[in-house]
């Protein structure tokens, strides 16, 4: 695919190549709606420059679920009210994706700081933290009934 030099990581992903589970909100590294892994690590991707990109593997939102079922950590945002109107959602994922990689079993102030960077104007924040350390409970009592 070729893309415009100037294109950001953003634009391709939602207009050349039509995932546009990343939402697009300030557009200026601020709000964590378009982040995406990138190699494993979050990007704000309004401010990557797609050609960066190039030869990276990218995971979006889109990629998160196991084909057509929510995976445990979208379906614990529903739950637990970490949801609204839900444009922060699909940024939020990615990083609470990343954290419970890194770290499964987070105290509430690691989950608070790995989502600093992701804005969220309607939920006050308590029912996505409470959606991710549940996802980590469930996780450490299924490792420790292993
Ligand atoms: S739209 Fe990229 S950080 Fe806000
Ligand atoms: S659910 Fe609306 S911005 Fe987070």
């Amino acid at each position: 695919m070729s893309v415009p030099a100037s294109a950001t990581l953003l634009h391709v992903v939602r207009e050349q190549i039509g995932l546009t589970g990343s939402k697009e909100g300030c557009d200026d590294s601020e709000c964590g709606a378009c982040m995406m892994l990138l190699d494993g690590e979050p990007v704000n991707s309004c401010s990557y420059l797609a050609v960066q990109a190039d030869g990276s593997a990218i995971t979006t939102v889109e990629g998160l679920a196991p084909g057509d079922t929510l995976a445990p950590l979208q379906e614990a945002f529903l739950v637990a009210g970490g949801v609204q109107c839900g444009f922060c959602t699909p940024g939020m994922l990615i990083s609470a994706t990343r954290l419970l990689r890194d770290n499964p079993d987070p105290t509430t102030d690691e989950v608070r700081l790995e989502l600093s960077g992701n804005l969220c104007r309607c939920t006050g924040y308590d029912g996505i933290v409470k959606a991710v350390m549940e996802v980590a409970a469930r996780t450490a009592e299924k490792s420790a009934g292993d």
